[in-house]
C-alpha cells in the first residue's frame, strides 16, 4: 500500500502547488491523475519520488515512511531522459549493474521482447524514434521491478497511433510486474482506458476535486459505451473544476 497523507507543497516563491492531498493506493493498483495545467500534478509526482520535499504531510510505502528517493520508486517523464552515451541494452540494464552480466542480459532481452524492440540491443538512443525511446525508458524503469512507478505524461509528446500502442505496452508491463502505478495524463481517454481509479484535480491551490472509480473489467474495449460514459463523467468534472477556478485552459 502506498499511503499519501495530507501532502502539501508551498514553493519558496509562495505558490501553493498542492494542498492536503490524501490517497491510499493498493498494491498493484493503477491510478491516473488528471487536471488542468498548474494544478499540482507534477509537484505530486516529484514529492512522491523524493525529488522534492513536502511542506507538510507524509508518504509511506508498505508502512515505511519515504523521505528521500527510494530504489523501490521509479519515475518516467514526458521526454525519455535516456543516456545518449549508452546503447539501448545498456540503458535498460542500467539499474541491473550489480547483477552478473548473464542475469542482467537475460532480463534486458526479456524487457526488449515485451516492448517489441528485440534486435535493438546495440542501437544508440539517437537512432530511435520518439515512441521507441519512450518504450526504452519504460522498460528501464520497470526492469528493476520497482514497487511503484510514477509516470508524468509519458505519452503526451507522441503521435496518436504510437500513444495507443504504448498504452497497450504499459498495461502488459504493469500486469507482468504487478507494479503500483500513478500516471499523470492530460488525456481523458487514456485515464479512463488505463486506470482503476482517476483522481481529478483542481488548481489554485492544487487539490483533489474527486476520485472516480472506473469500475470496468480489463481488457477494456476502447469503443465501448461504458468507457464513453466514464469519459463523459471525467470531462464534466474537469470542466466544472476549471469553471470554478476562473477557467484556465486544460494544458
Ligand atoms: N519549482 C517551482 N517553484 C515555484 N513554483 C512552482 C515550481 N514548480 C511548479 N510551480 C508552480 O506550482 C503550480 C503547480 O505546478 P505543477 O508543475 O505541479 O503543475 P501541473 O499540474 O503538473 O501542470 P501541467 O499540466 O502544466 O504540467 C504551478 O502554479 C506552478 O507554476
Ligand atoms: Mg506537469
Amino acid at each position: 500500500m502506498l499511503d499519501i497523507s495530507s501532502l502539501s507543497k508551498i514553493y519558496p516563491n509562495g505558490t501553493h502547488a498542492l494542498q492536503d492531498f490524501s490517497l491510499s493506493i493498493a498494491r498493484g493498483e493503477l491510478v491516473a491523475v488528471i487536471g488542468g495545467s498548474g494544478c499540482g500534478k507534477s509537484t505530486l509526482l516529484r514529492l512522491l519520488s523524493g525529488l522534492e520535499a513536502p511542506t507538510q504531510g507524509e508518504i509511506s510505502l508498505e508502512g515505511r515512511r519515504l523521505t528521500e528517493p527510494d530504489p523501490l520508486v521509479n519515475i518516467v517523464f514526458q521526454e525519455p531522459r535516456l543516456f545518449p552515451w549508452l546503447t539501448v541494452a545498456d540503458n535498460i540494464g542500467f539499474g541491473l549493474r550489480h547483477l552478473p552480466s548473464s542475469e542482467s542480459d537475460e532480463q534486458v532481452s526479456a524487457a526488449l521482447e515485451k516492448i517489441g524492440l528485440r534486435g535493438y540491443e546495440n542501437r544508440w538512443i539517437k537512432e530511435l524514434s520518439g515512441g521507441q525511446a519512450q518504450r526504452v525508458a519504460l522498460a528501464r524503469a520497470l526492469v528493476t521491478k520497482p514497487a511503484v512507478l510514477l509516470a508524468d505524461e509519458p505519452f503526451s509528446a507522441l503521435d496518436a497511433m504510437t500513444r495507443l500502442e504504448l498504452q497497450d505496452h504499459l498495461l502488459d508491463l504493469w500486469r507482468a510486474n504487478a507494479t503500483t502505478m500513478l500516471l499523470v495524463t492530460h488525456d481523458i481517454e487514456e485515464a479512463a482506458f488505463l486506470a482503476d481509479r482517476v483522481v481529478v484535480m483542481r488548481p489554485w491551490p492544487g487539490r483533489i476535486q474527486e476520485v472516480v472509480d472506473v469500475g470496468l473489467p480489463r481488457r477494456r474495449n476502447r469503443m465501448s459505451g461504458e468507457l464513453a460514459a466514464v469519459k463523459r463523467r471525467l470531462s464534466g468534472l474537469l470542466a466544472h473544476s476549471l469553471n470554478d477556478s476562473g477557467g484556465t485552459a486544460i494544458g
